[in-house]
């Protein structure tokens, strides 16, 4: 593997599983792997879970970590070919990556959707960028439209708590009075088709997905009729994609309580607003494995490390 860029880098899903799981069990296993090897976080964007999870994992494989602010602390970048820089940017992207190539061995990169041009977005120019130019393995801390790291971290944990060979899985979205990114969704989405399992998708409509993303999956627009006899269900609000970033609606029913979510577990990558998109009583309870979730950040980061070192 080259890069962690997408959920499509993961070569066979139940053996990456397999390998956080044991390195959950003996974390400093593999301390001398990353001895005299380095980790430059590049954040464009805020993060509790990923900055700390993704530290933790290179500590735990015996790695340093470099952490910097690009958004607010780095030059603004530029990402055109041939383009006269004689307006807002201040730095190529192709300086930009090689010279950080000089200083670490490994680059991952935080850069949001900003939620104006889908295009724009979808071009995803910084990671893109840093895949292009660096001469180092980057991974994706979440882009526009991915968040690898988080649906790893969610088949991990969905694989501690099956019980049965194919649970019932429901993504539903949720409200919210911000305009958020599809990448969560998306790459839970693609991480699904991966697995064994009876997968649904419940959303009002307006808000489907990139249909390229969800072809071939079961989407119901009547979310008590999804939520039936599911085994785990995970809530996340997006925008609209075909309006695109758009907040078409903040339908209160879509909230998940206790009372819709039955007798399955509830997921959510976290952060979340209490009682906007899901009510205390839920994540309060023993069905909520919202804390396992942001757990095994820390060992979805560890073996995705863990590989690219050992391919260096
Ligand atoms: N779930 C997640 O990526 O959390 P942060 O945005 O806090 O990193």
């Amino acid at each position: 593997m080259k890069h962690y860029l997408s959920i499509k880098d993961i070569d066979f899903l139940p053996e990456w599983v397999e390998g956080a799981l044991a390195l959950k069990k003996n974390p400093y296993h593999f301390q001398d792997l990353g001895k005299n090897k380095t980790l430059c976080l590049l954040f464009f964007n805020n993060s509790l879970r990923t900055r700390l999870s993704t530290q933790k994992a290179a500590m735990n494989l015996g790695m340093e970590v470099m952490v910097m602010n690009f958004g607010s602390e780095g030059w603004s970048l530029e990402f055109g070919d041939g383009t006269v820089m004689n307006q807002g940017t201040s730095e190529h992207i192709k300086e930009a990556a090689q010279v950080v190539s000089q200083y670490c061995d490994i680059v991952a990169v935080r850069a949001f959707a900003k939620l104006e041009d889908r295009n724009e977005d979808e071009a995803e120019k910084i990671l893109k960028g840093f895949a292009q130019y660096a001469a180092i393995p980057v991974v994706n801390m979440e882009s526009a439209a991915e968040h690898p790291l988080q649906a790893l971290a969610d088949a991990i944990t969905l694989a501690e708590h099956s019980t049965q060979r194919k649970p019932k899985v429901v993504l539903s979205w949720a409200p919210h009075p911000k305009a958020l990114p599809h990448a969560v969704a998306n790459s839970f989405v693609e991480m699904m088709k991966l697995q064994d399992a009876e997968f649904t998708i419940t959303h009002p409509r307006g808000y489907e997905l990139n249909p390229r993303i969800t072809h071939g999956c079961r989407i119901v627009y009547d979310q008590n009729e999804a939520l039936k006899d599911a085994d785990f269900v995970y809530v996340k609000n997006w925008s609209s994609y075909s309006n695109y970033g758009k907040v078409l609606l903040e339908d209160s029913t879509w909230m998940m309580t206790q009372a819709k979510l039955g007798q399955a577990k509830f997921m959510h990558c976290l952060p979340v607003r209490r009682n906007v998109v899901v009510e205390d009583a839920v994540l309060d309870s023993a069905q909520s494995l919202v804390l396992e979730q942001a757990n095994n950040r820390t060992f979805a980061a560890q073996i995705v490390l863990k590989k690219l070192l050992e391919s260096l």
